[in-house]
């Protein structure tokens, strides 16, 4: 804790100006909403059907159509090429209900699985709610995705649909035999063959008035597939209940106001996309910004200028990468519309806090700390509140988060342990998809175990310490090995695989495997980077190693397991610890 502490007493808090702030944080009194605030004053922020009934896209859409928001741009899309389109409420009403009328023509059922396979676009945000308005459980993945990550999640669920394009579906292509559940394939664009239904044609044919099916808060809404420390990907269900808190966090930390242009730049196939990127900020009302297509430090700033962004929502890799190119280039900006920043996915560094007030005009980026497992957020820096740069803020009014030790014992200030939750916010995840064992994993001692591990300081900032297990986050995707080790063994020149995440400047971690060799191949230059290609197109384009180490044997238990714990401790020199189960 010595150096963290440090920080604090040489100054570098940072304090607001509640005068200096252009608007009025829509949080006030944090210190006494902590005591008083009930879950069921959040229950009244969003609308309900009558009999206690409910349904996500109603609040996220119907709602603002139907009323004076009715006319407001809901979307500005950037094709990533600088070309605008904007959709309002009103035209994202039709929309979804044109859709949520494909859905029922084709007999998707209450609660079937709807899965999207598309780059960011109009039609992905318009597809994902209009499943979820007609009752289905939708899930978009990452168009990163290869071959073996798409048929594990399409199979694993027993999906029924999947929309994708005619340019990413090639690598569907590739596994759909393997998939005899799923009954049909919606295309967006031109290449549409004979078995596959054309978006445009549906879409044109199908009526633009659609009544959302009331649904029970505990009906599932969306799926989404993330990474532990064993096994392949688990799939994380979340409730229509969820948009509650979705909502709330968006109105008291992402503080959208009526006036703001809000921009997220995560991906659907990430929680931050689905949550913040579509269901808590339209729930609000809120106008927001979709860009398409890669990193690219002009492009972004672009963004931020010609459609005023207010409030963005980023990631700590793209800040330090912003950091990276250098101050000149936001200087040919006029940046002046942002008046909020704020951060998720992976430590934030104190310095990328201190760069923003220097580059953005005195605007700090609030932390924020949350899971796929989480639903929203819930330890962060709120806007009414002192920054500690490096720290993750403080816990959510309703929710209580603490240090506990493995048998679930409360550690003191300083202390450094598991940080947990005490389970029942509304957005905590339902299931996990079909593997009740993995859920349990998760409650031990009456708390939910985060697989985090952090302190608590004396003014109850949380700061975030590491992972207690093997999950990866690079760049901030979180990355299980074993997907990756398993990718690995299926190149013809890999015997055996074990892979760490491996602490790195710009992308925080980077995924490291070490090897064995197959008899017969010699290590090169060349098969490495083939071995990384192979990662690649099998699983997806951010998950493969960058660093591939050939060695002769991988540590392993005496039950045969990979001791990844003693690969990263050799690694990085750190005390290699209990090695009683070692094999030799
Ligand atoms: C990490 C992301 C440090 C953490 C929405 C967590 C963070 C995992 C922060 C969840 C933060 C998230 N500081 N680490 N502010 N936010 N993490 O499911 O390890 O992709 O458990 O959800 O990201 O990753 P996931």
């Amino acid at each position: 804790m010595a150096e963290k502490d440090t920080e604090l007493i040489h100054g570098a808090l940072i304090t607001k100006d509640p005068a200096k702030l252009r608007l009025k944080p829509n949080l006030q009194g944090y210190d006494n909403l902590r005591k008083t605030f009930k879950w069921s004053d959040a229950d009244k922020m969003v609308e309900w059907f009558p009999g206690g009934k409910i349904n996500a896209a109603h609040n996220v859409i119907d709602r603002h159509a139907k009323g004076k928001n009715a006319n407001k741009v809901a979307l500005i899309y950037d094709d990533g090429e600088g070309n605008a389109q904007k959709v309002t409420f009103k035209q994202l009403y039709e929309q979804t209900n044109k859709f949520a009328n494909v859905m029922k023509k084709l007999g998707i059922k209450r609660q079937d699985r709807v899965f999207f396979f598309l780059q960011r676009s109009p039609e992905l945000y318009v597809g994902f709610l209009g499943a979820i308005k007609c009752g289905a459980i939708a899930s978009p993945m990452f168009p990163a995705f290869g071959p073996d990550a798409i048929r594990d999640r399409l199979l694993d669920s027993s999906a029924v649909c999947l929309v994708t394009d005619s340019d990413l579906k090639k690598r569907f292509y590739e596994v759909k035999a393997q998939l005899p559940e799923l009954k049909h394939t919606i295309i967006v664009g031109k290449d549409v063959a004979p078995d596959e239904l054309s978006w445009e044609k549906e879409m044109a044919a199908a009526s633009d008035k659609f009544e959302t099916v009331p649904m029970d808060p505990e009906e599932f809404m969306y799926l989404l597939y993330t990474s532990g420390s064993t096994g392949k990907p688990k799939g994380v269900v979340h409730a229509h209940k969820g948009i509650v808190e979705a909502h709330l966090t968006a109105n008291w930390v992402l503080d959208v106001h009526d006036e703001d242009v809000y921009w997220c730049g995560a991906d659907l196939g990430w929680v931050t996309g689905v949550v913040y990127g579509v269901l808590g900020p339209w729930s609000n009302g809120v106008t927001q910004v979709g860009l398409a297509g890669r990193f690219d430090p002009d492009r972004w700033y672009q963004t931020i200028q010609n459609y005023k962004v207010s409030i963005w929502y980023t990631a700590p890799t793209a800040v330090r990468m912003l950091m990276a190119k250098g101050d000149d280039i936001p200087k040919k900006y006029n940046l002046s519309s942002l008046r909020a920043l704020y951060c998720v996915g992976e430590p934030l560094n104190p310095e990328g806090v201190r760069w923003a007030m220097e580059v953005f005009d005195n605007k700090p980026f609030h932390d924020t700390w949350w899971q796929t497992e989480t639903g929203s957020i819930l330890i962060t820096n709120f806007p009414e509140m002192p920054i500690k740069p490096g720290s993750m803020g403080k816990p959510l009014p309703g929710i209580e988060a603490a240090i506990v030790d493995e048998t679930g014992k409360v550690l003191g200030q300083g202390e450094e342990g598991s940080l947990a939750l005490k389970p029942g916010w509304p957005s905590m995840m339902r299931q996990i998809w079909k593997n009740p064992a993995k859920y349990n994993e998760y409650f031990r001692n009456g708390w939910y175990y985060t697989g985090d591990t952090a302190q608590i300081d004396k003014d109850g900032y949380f700061w975030y310490v590491g992972r207690a297990d093997d999950v990866i986050k690079t760049s901030g995707e979180r990355v299980g090995p074993f997907e990756v080790e398993s990718a690995l063994i299926e190149h013809e020149a890999v015997a055996e695989a074990g892979v760490i995440g491996k602490p790195d400047q710009l992308r925080g971690n980077i995924i490291k495997a070490f090897i064995v060799l197959t008899p017969g191949f010699t290590e090169s230059d060349a098969l490495k980077a083939d071995i990384q290609k192979h990662v690649k197109s099998k699983l997806a384009g951010h998950a493969y190693p960058r660093e591939i180490e050939v060695v002769k044997t991988l540590p392993k238990t005496r039950s045969g397991k990979i001791m990844r714990r003693l690969l990263r401790a050799r690694e990085l020199g750190l005390p290699i610890g209990d090695i009683s189960t070692l094999e030799d």
